[in-house]
């Protein structure tokens, strides 16, 4: 028996005793986790910045806040953290090109990621998606940095809510629509 095994339950890969679980093991189980699919935009001193993101959360309704999980590596990202303000557009089916634009497919230039839909602003001066099923303007209220990424606490100062189409999902590394 190694330590990534347990014959009692008869399934694989299963208990590591000691951790020792590597990027690819959890990314593979991650791929188990149906997340719903986001744009996570903002602008101001430091210039616009969109990025497709699933690693948010909602995390009080009174005062309300959610959280997002940005990748810190890149120079771009910082934007979120100096502009201050930031947007989470939950994203429909129909707007998976959009989503696919803002992950990097295509290494389309900023601009060029935007100009693949329509936006608008609410207070924060964040850019809101127009047709998103809801959108949650946030001023920043807090980071703290964990390992490679931000974790961005915003606090919602603005919803706007769109119509009930069906939801796009990211589920077994690929994109998918759940009905309304
Ligand atoms: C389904 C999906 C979910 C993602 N979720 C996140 C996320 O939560 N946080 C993050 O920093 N990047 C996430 N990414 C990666 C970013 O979208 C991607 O690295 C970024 O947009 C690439 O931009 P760049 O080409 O400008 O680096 C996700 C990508 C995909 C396809």
């Amino acid at each position: 028996m190694n330590q990534h095994s347990n014959p009692e339950s008869g399934e694989e890969g299963m208990l590591p005793v000691n951790g020792g679980v590597d990027a690819a093991r959890f990314r593979q189980a991650m791929a188990r986790f149906a997340a719903s699919v986001n744009i996570v935009t903002t602008d101001g001193p430091a210039g616009p910045r969109g990025v497709t993101a699933t690693s948010v959360c909602s995390v009080s309704d009174d005062p309300p806040i959610i959280l997002v999980c940005l990748n810190a590596q890149g120079p771009l990202n910082e934007r979120f953290v100096e502009n201050e303000v930031f947007a989470l557009n939950v994203l429909g089916a129909e707007q998976e090109p959009v989503a696919r634009a803002f992950a990097g497919e295509g290494r389309l230039s900023t601009e060029e990621r935007f100009a693949t839909a329509r936006w608008t602003r609410l207070g924060s001066g964040a850019p809101i998606l127009e047709g998103a099923l809801a959108s949650f303007d946030c001023r920043l209220r807090e980071r703290t940095k964990v390992a490679t990424h931000n974790v961005l606490f915003g606090e919602v100062i603005g919803v706007r809510t769109g119509g009930d189409d069906a939801s796009l999902l990211y589920l077994g590394r690929r994109y998918r629509s759940l009905g309304s």
